[in-house]
């Protein structure tokens, strides 16, 4: 199934593998293939600093989307937002704020355990069916950078806990809703952003069991960062001689050559989901992540 044609994308990985870069990346390309996207990223406090917001020069995020480039909207999914929002569904206005101004329930809805991402699940689920006039869907791809490796499989659990706890009404009915998108391989995909390293790749196989296992279809596995090798086999087979002979300056270089190309390999074994791989890209001469983005963005474009 083509990335373009389904509505939501959640982007996990281990911490600092490149989730928020990967999904800006694919959120542009994806864009500027005409479709309509909003890029969401999960915050614990409203209009906190913004990681997806540095690679489009903006500040910070709000729950409600916000324009960063033509058809690419973005927005921070927060749990209060969510609770509001399902407030609103099951009672009268009045009764919301009157809810809302509640220290108590505020209390509560901060500190119940699994409430936050109840909320950020009920937030998500109102933007995927948020609807225009005519009934078409106002956005047809959600792109998500997902919290790291724990957290994204609490998230992805935690439906099926909630449907445990309650089984009917308006909030098993909405839990019901948004497991109808996200375990639907035709509405929706998972992709593990991984480093060509040993223990990253080991984390990234755990993580696609571990999704496979909460029912979340899997899109594939994104090698990120994979460094350039400018040896053709002769050489490398020559250079690999010589290294043994003789550890030199440059060996540490060639080792990360040679556990990435096993990396990958590794992976390719091991994986039944496609394998996408993207360089590492010099970003030592001063450049923006606005331009990493861009370059990524041409890297990605060809797989969509
Ligand atoms: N392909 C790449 N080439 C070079 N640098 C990269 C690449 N991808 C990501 N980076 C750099 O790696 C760092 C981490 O990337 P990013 O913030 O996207 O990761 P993350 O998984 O979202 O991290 P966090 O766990 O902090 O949210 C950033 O400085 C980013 O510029
Ligand atoms: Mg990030």
């Amino acid at each position: 199934m083509a990335f373009l044609e389904r509505r939501i994308h959640l982007i996990t990985g281990k911490g600092g593998v490149g989730r928020t870069t990967v999904s800006s990346a694919l959120a542009r390309a994806a864009a500027r293939h005409g479709k309509r996207i909003l890029l969401a990223e999960i915050g614990d406090q409203e209009g906190g600093y913004s990681a997806i917001g540095r690679h489009f020069g903006v500040e910070q995020l709000m729950p409600t989307p916000q324009e960063l480039e033509p058809g690419l909207l973005a927005c921070h999914l927060w749990g209060a937002a969510g609770h509001e929002l399902f407030l609103h569904r099951i009672l009268p206005g009045a009764l919301v704020r009157t809810a809302l101004r509640s220290k108590a329930l505020g209390r509560f809805l901060l500190g119940a355990p699994a409430f936050h991402e109840m909320g950020v699940f009920y937030h998500l689920l109102t933007l995927l069916e948020a609807k225009e006039p005519d009934g078409s869907p106002t956005y047809d791809i959600i792109i998500v950078d997902m919290p790291a490796t724990g957290h994204a499989l609490a998230l992805t659990a935690l439906p099926r806990i909630l449907l445990r706890l309650v089984s009917s009404g308006p909030m098993a009915a909405a839990v019901r809703l948004g497991l109808s998108y996200t375990t639907n391989p035709d509405k929706a995909a998972t992709w593990v952003v991984t480093l060509p390293e040993q223990l990253p790749v080991t984390e990234a196989l755990e993580l696609v069991q571990g999704l496979e296992d909460t029912e979340m279809p899997v899109g594939g596995v994104i090698l990120n960062r994979y460094p350039e090798n400018p040896f053709d086999p002769d050489e490398q087979a020559a250079l690999d001689e010589w290294m043994t002979l003789k550890p030199t300056h440059g060996e540490l270089t060639w080792r990360r050559l040679a556990y990435s190309r096993q990396s990958s390999k590794r992976l390719q074994d091991s994986l039944e989901v496609p394998l996408w791989t993207l360089p590492e890209i010099d970003n030592l001469d001063g450049r923006m992540d606005v331009a990493l983005a861009e370059e990524l963005f041409g890297l990605l474009e060809g797989s969509l």
